[in-house]
Order: C-alpha cells, then sequence, then structure tokens
C-alpha cells in the first residue's frame, strides 16, 4: 500500500488494524505501528510477546523489520503508533533506537482511544541520538 505525508488517515487506520494482530496473551495491550517509507510505501506492525517476556517484539519494531525484509526499505519518513489507551503513549527507547536508524527525523504520531493525538519528531524522542552517522565517522577515522 502507498500514502504520503498529508494521508495521515491512511498511517493511521493501518496502525490501529495492525493492532488487532497483536500476539499479547500476558500484557494484553495490543499496540499497532505503520510506518511510510520515503518512497512513499506504508507497512505494519504488532507486537509479538513471548512466555520467555524479555523476546518480546514491539509493534514498531515489527513494522521496521517487516518493511525491511519485505523490500529494502531505506529510509522511514513516518510512523503512526496505536496504543490502546487513553491518551496516546510514546514508544519505548529500543525501538526509539531502531527508528532512527532509518530516519532520525522522521515525523511521529501517536493516536490512542480517546481524541488526543500527538504530533512529534523523532529527534524530539530521541535527542542526542547514536546512529549511522557515528559509525560512518568512525570508519572514516579508521581508514
Ligand atoms: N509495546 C509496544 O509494542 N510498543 C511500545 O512502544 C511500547 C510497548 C508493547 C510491548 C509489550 O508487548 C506491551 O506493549 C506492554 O509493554
Amino acid at each position: 500500500m502507498t500514502a504520503n505525508l498529508s494521508d495521515w488517515t491512511a498511517l493511521e487506520r493501518a496502525a490501529r488494524q495492525a493492532a488487532k494482530n497483536a500476539y499479547v496473551p500476558y500484557s494484553h495491550f495490543a499496540v499497532g505501528a505503520a510506518i511510510l517509507t520515503a518512497d512513499g510505501t506504508l507497512y505494519s506492525g504488532c507486537n509479538v510477546e513471548n512466555a520467555s517476556f524479555g523476546l518480546t517484539n514491539c509493534a514498531e519494531r515489527t513494522a521496521i523489520f517487516t518493511a525491511r525484509a519485505q523490500g529494502g526499505m531505506e529510509e522511514i519518513a513516518a510512523v503512526c503508533v496505536y496504543t490502546p489507551t487513553p491518551e496516546p503513549t510514546t514508544p519505548c527507547g529500543a525501538c526509539r533506537q531502531v527508528l532512527n536508524e532509518f530516519g532520525p527525523a522522521m515525523r511521529v504520531r501517536l493516536i490512542c482511544d480517546g481524541d488526543a493525538v500527538i504530533d512529534t519528531t523523532l529527534d524530539t524522542l530521541l535527542p542526542g541520538a547514536f546512529g549511522p552517522k557515528n559509525m560512518a565517522e568512525h570508519r572514516a577515522r579508521s581508514e
């Protein structure tokens, strides 16, 4: 599916829909995420929990890994995350870091069961991020 940045509705719908596939027998907290790649393709993901709790995969990372696995996505322009909460909830630290790999300045929309929406950017949520640029600098220094 394709979309663009003036079409947040498509991302919101995809995030809410993805949450329906969440595997959440432990938390009962079904999250959905939709990402829009720089070339306009839309991917989504849900959280997938595990009896060994630490192996749980969040919705955001499921969406990113799916996108990459399905077609070599290079850059994320935007992400929308739905949580089953009365107010929007921000992504966990691990997901912020993984999102950063593919779009440090990406736009972020957070939606929930209530009417409130948070629009922000990844660099606001993860200031001073460690990312690909640091590794590129390291490689340049060691050449
Ligand atoms: N979770 C996500 O999928 N994304 C987030 O940003 C925060 C937390 C999931 C992980 C776990 O399955 C459940 O929500 C409760 O933490």
